[in-house]
């Protein structure tokens, strides 16, 4: 079988086998995401962690293909709150959205409009993002990665801008040895 025909996710190392395409967030790139915005700068100067690493396998961006990625989403807080992806909408309004979860604890948040949703993720969760809603993933869980795969339209496209005025409506803080769901922006 030719290696463009399977990815596996490697458990040891948890990651995709076979990805073709990489991406890697540091708290530098995640200007405007946290509540504690100064402090994520101060902290993107220092030490600057990873806070997720997205492995791509690609396809033609052509209507009917699909993408897939796995996100190793690591723990860790600004000011309490917890690590996060940057969030985006689909730039086609038709494209949904499947994640099914391989590892750790989260939140995934669904904003459309002034609504939001979220879904807890854990092993063997599988959520749907219906088309039109914007997604962002949340690691509740300062023990371990939140790790996960996506499959998607490769027509679908991301808008990392939209989410400046359409934000999502809920944020997720440390809070004991769980979290606490907080009002957004
Ligand atoms: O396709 C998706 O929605 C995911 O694979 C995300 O792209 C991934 O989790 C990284 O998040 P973001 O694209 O918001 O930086
Ligand atoms: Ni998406």
């Amino acid at each position: 079988i030719p290696a463009g025909f399977f990815t596996a996710f490697d458990r040891q190392n948890s990651l995709l086998y076979n990805a073709d395409d990489y991406e890697e967030r540091k708290l530098s790139d995640l200007q405007g995401c946290f509540v504690a915005e100064e402090i994520r700068h101060q902290m993107a100067l220092q030490e600057n962690k990873t806070v997720y690493r997205v492995y791509k396998k690609t396809a033609p961006l052509v209507a009917g293909e699909l993408l897939q990625a796995v996100t190793v989403l690591f723990p860790g807080t600004v000011n309490g709150e917890f690590f996060m992806t940057r969030g985006h909408y689909h730039i086609h309004p038709k494209c949904a959205e499947i994640f099914f979860c391989l590892g750790g604890r989260g939140l995934l948040l669904l904003q459309k409009g002034n609504e939001t949703k979220w879904v807890e993720m854990k092993p063997d969760v599988i959520a749907y993002i219906p088309a039109g809603w914007g997604h962002r993933t949340v690691n509740t869980s300062l023990a371990g990665p939140l790790v996960f795969i996506a499959f998607w339209p490769a027509v679908a496209g991301q808008n990392y801008q939209r989410r400046l005025k359409e934000p999502f409506g809920k944020r997720v803080f440390q809070a004991d040895r769980s979290y606490v769901i907080g009002d957004g922006d």
